[in-house]
């Protein structure tokens, strides 16, 4: 048994499932996410180390780069296992200096599902998240319905199999659902970063993924003294406690930790096979302020 089968499977679709642990490619393109890598030779070979490993959930956008990590994907990958599912996500564009923009008028949500048709080499993307731009630092009211209805159009058309939607509020995803079925939700969420604890659960129950973007706290990972003594505790390292913990807070959690680099791959997947001891979740559980254990099922 790899690693990955460890985590256990999950629906992502009406016919599909997946691992819950998988890879988000983000962190392959250059420095800020932005041109390409210093190394894409190592870039290519973290993404068959992780399809090698068993991984078969990939999450990508075309932003990113913009087109480099998709391209790299092909690069590497294609023609693609029939067990890879790839997820991507439209709604942002990069500025000549790398800032994240909105782009959610109608041409520019098309244009992206046909830049990430092209640059994937697919005919039909698997699932595309609507990345809501309100406010880029995170969920912000608002209905969504124009641009979800302008995906809904290029599903309809067979471009798009699944939708999903990222950085929502759960009010745009009760509205979302009303326009459209919606397989995952992708919003911020970690050890420490717990707005979507209530969202987590109504997920939970109807079935829909819930994928937590900087699983292991982003750009800068997370660090706590706690963590650490966990992790020292279990004979783990803090990024495979913080992946673990994510893994049992629900069952509808899909990871996707990214990483360069192939000894931070192999410690993620590993993660799959650690199972923290009740003191241990008691203790991660004071790093989000104090959630009860009777709840974090
Ligand atoms: N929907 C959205 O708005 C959105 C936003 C952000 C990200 N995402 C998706 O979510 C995925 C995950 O987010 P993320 O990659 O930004 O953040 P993340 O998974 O929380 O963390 C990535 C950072 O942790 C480091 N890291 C990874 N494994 C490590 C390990 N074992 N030990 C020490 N450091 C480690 C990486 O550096 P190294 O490269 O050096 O390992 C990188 O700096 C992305 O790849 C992307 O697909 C979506």
């Amino acid at each position: 048994m790899t690693h990955v089968e460890h985590s256990g499977i999950y629906r992502l679709g009406d016919e599909r499932s997946v691992h819950r642990l998988g890879y988000g490619a983000m962190q392959l393109a250059g420095p800020g996410v932005f041109g390409p890598p210093r190394d894409p030779h190592m870039a290519r070979a973290v993404l068959r180390a992780a399809l090698d490993a068993g991984v078969d959930h990939l999450d990508t956008s075309d932003f990113y780069g913009p087109h480099v990590t998709n391209q790299l994907i092909r690069e590497a990958l294609h023609p693609y296992p029939k067990e890879l599912t790839l997820v991507t996500k439209i709604g942002a564009k990069r500025s000549a200096t790398g800032d994240w923009l909105p782009a959610l008028s109608p041409a520019e949500l098309t244009q992206a599902v046909h830049d990430n048709l092209r640059n994937l080499a697919l005919d039909v993307l698997e699932v595309v998240n609507l990345r809501i731009m309100f406010d880029r630092h995170g969920p912000a009211e608002g209905s969504i319905e124009e641009p979800l209805t302008v995906l809904a159009d290029l599903q309809r058309r067979g471009l798009v199999r699944h939708i999903g939607l990222s950085n929502v509020t759960a009010a745009q995803v009760n509205e979302g659902r009303r326009i459209s079925p919606i397989v995952c939700v992708q919003n911020h969420y970690n050890l420490v970063h717990r707005n979507d604890d209530a969202l987590i659960d109504t997920l939970a129950r109807e079935h829909i993924a819930y994928v937590p973007f900087f699983p292991l706290g982003g750009f800068t990972p997370l660090q706590s003294d706690t963590l650490s003594e966990v992790a020292a505790s279990l004979g783990a390292t803090p990024m495979q406690v913080a992946l673990a913990w994510l893994l049992q807070r629900a069952p509808n959690i899909l990871l996707i930790p990214g990483t360069s680099s192939l000894q931070h791959l192999e410690e993620n997947l590993a993660a799959a096979e650690l199972i923290l001891p009740p003191t241990a979740i008691a203790a991660l559980e004071r790093l989000g302020g104090g959630r009860s254990l009777d709840a974090a099922g």
